[in-house]
């Protein structure tokens, strides 16, 4: 979608430093971030330039000087590109484009480009051209306004249309087709999403900041060959498998997107979808770079589009990888609440595995419950209630007309459901007491 030149571009970055004392020290690891974004996406960066400025200016971002500085370190290195860690208005784009006589992208368009070139499948890669027609669309209407009114008639152009009006209804053609073909791949997303679940399936999602090491643990975890490599964003499709490693438990586990620092809003957006396995997961693995020194700033990153997207109440097991590098021994935290458990392990030197995989089957045995039980005739509106949520597991008829069926749920659905004001919390209720279940979350008596 964007421009670029065969031989590989050469960038200048411009990195703005916010003067505020407490985010100072952040600094170093976010020029890091940026500039591996920045060869993620292809480009080989020739200067660094850093600007701290309190202000914005509305012309060009930074200030005449630094723009200037700028022009010339493009001069300087023949550099075709130049990218900002910002995000730019349109017309600051474009002001600056002109001025360094060089392209101009800024970090959220960066970001799209990443994604663009590395989503692979077929819904992937119809997400992120949606998210891209709709980037163009607000430079279209803010950036591209001067547009003279031209003569209609002349090829795709209707009568009287301006050539925005034209690219405005071609966007917007564009964006209903690929609506419409991104409608029917998530319909069977879900209905393969519905199966799995009917089968009793467990669903496992692996979650985390980019680079964390996320498909290579998906790989050691299911055998399957799936792209990791070191550059951010390996991963942009989440690709679903078996999970055998625990006997008697049919599980499948989901990699997903990674994560990075102020991914763009309308990037949430669109990847929501992408994300839908850890939407619907039983389980979510949080896979951390224990090497990495920023590694808190980027678990709250996580935790924050979680909280987004409304999934910080799955259960989560901490994975904290790379501890080959980070000296950690392999070891296993279990938490007496609600609170994630915690493991350290390698994916790449294979260590701390068997602590994950103990954990993985303990956490899943503590979340859920599956109870065998006989369900009065008057209660069909419970026994509808389980099916709403594919929890029948198993069902018969009995001799005497009654329904012998085995459901299973979260441990904290039948809470809710014995705390509900229907008529048919009383029954769960009687149910989870005959099961020792008790209806308070910290314990842990059943
Ligand atoms: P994205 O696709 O960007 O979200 O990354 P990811 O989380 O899927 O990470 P990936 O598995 O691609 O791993 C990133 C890099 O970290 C690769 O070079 C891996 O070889 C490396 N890596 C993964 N696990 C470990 C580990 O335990 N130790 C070390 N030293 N490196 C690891």
């Amino acid at each position: 979608m964007f421009d670029r030149s065969e031989r590989g571009d050469r960038a200048v970055i411009l990195c703005p430093t916010p003067m505020q004392r407490d985010l100072r020290g952040e600094q170093p690891d976010r020029i890091e971030e940026f500039k591996e974004l920045v060869t993620t996406a292809g480009a080989e960066i020739f200067e660094i330039i850093t600007s701290t400025k309190q202000s914005i200016d509305p012309k060009f971002y930074i200030g005449s000087g630094k723009a200037e500085e700028l022009k010339q370190a493009v001069e300087a290195n023949q550099a075709d590109v130049v990218i900002v860690d910002a995000s730019l208005s349109p017309v600051q784009e474009r002001n600056l484009e002109a001025f360094v006589q060089a392209r101009v992208l800024d970090r959220r368009t960066l970001i799209l480009d990443i994604f663009a070139q590395r989503a692979r499948s077929y819904e992937g890669q119809l997400q992120v051209e949606l998210a891209q027609l709709k980037h163009m669309s607000t430079r279209l209407v803010r950036g591209w306004t001067h547009l003279e009114r031209q003569k209609g008639g002349i090829g795709m152009r209707g009568p009287g249309e301006t050539q925005l009006e034209t690219d405005r209804r071609l966007l917007n053609a564009r964006v209903k087709s690929l609506k419409g073909r991104l409608d029917k791949v998530m319909r069977q997303r879900e209905q393969g999403r519905k199966q799995r679940k009917k089968s009793g399936a467990k669903m496992l999602a692996l979650v985390g900041y980019t680079n964390a090491g996320k498909s290579t643990l998906f790989n050691l975890l299911t055998d399957a060959n799936v792209y990791a490599e070191d550059q951010l964003f390996a991963t942009l499709d989440p690709t679903v498998r078996q999970f055998t490693a625990i006997p008697g438990c049919s599980a499948v586990i989901s990699d997903t997107v990674g994560f990075v620092r102020d991914l763009p809003h309308e990037l949430v957006a669109a990847f929501r979808a992408t994300l839908q396995e850890a939407l619907d997961a039983d389980l979510l693995l949080h896979v951390i770079d224990d090497s990495n020194p920023e590694h808190r700033d980027h678990m709250k990153e996580v935790y924050k589009v979680f909280d987004e997207l409304k999934i910080d109440d799955v259960p989560t097991i901490e994975i904290y990888n790379k501890i080959d590098q980070s000296g950690h021994p392999a070891e296993i935290q279990q938490s007496q609440s609600d609170a994630p458990d915690k493991v350290w392990i390698s994916a790449h030197k294979n260590t701390g595995i068997d602590l994950l995989i103990k954990s993985i089957e303990e956490r899943i045995h503590r979340t859920h419950l599956t109870l065998k039980f006989v369900l009065p005739m008057n209660l069909a509106r419970l026994r509808a209630q389980f099916y709403q949520l594919e929890a029948i597991r198993d069902e018969v008829i009995d001799d005497s007309g009654q329904w012998q069926i085995e459901v299973e749920l979260p441990i904290e659905k039948w809470r809710q459901m014995a705390k509900s004001a229907e008529p048919s919390a009383e029954f769960v209720n009687n149910l989870l007491a005959a099961n020792h279940v008790t209806l308070d979350e910290n314990s842990q008596d059943w």
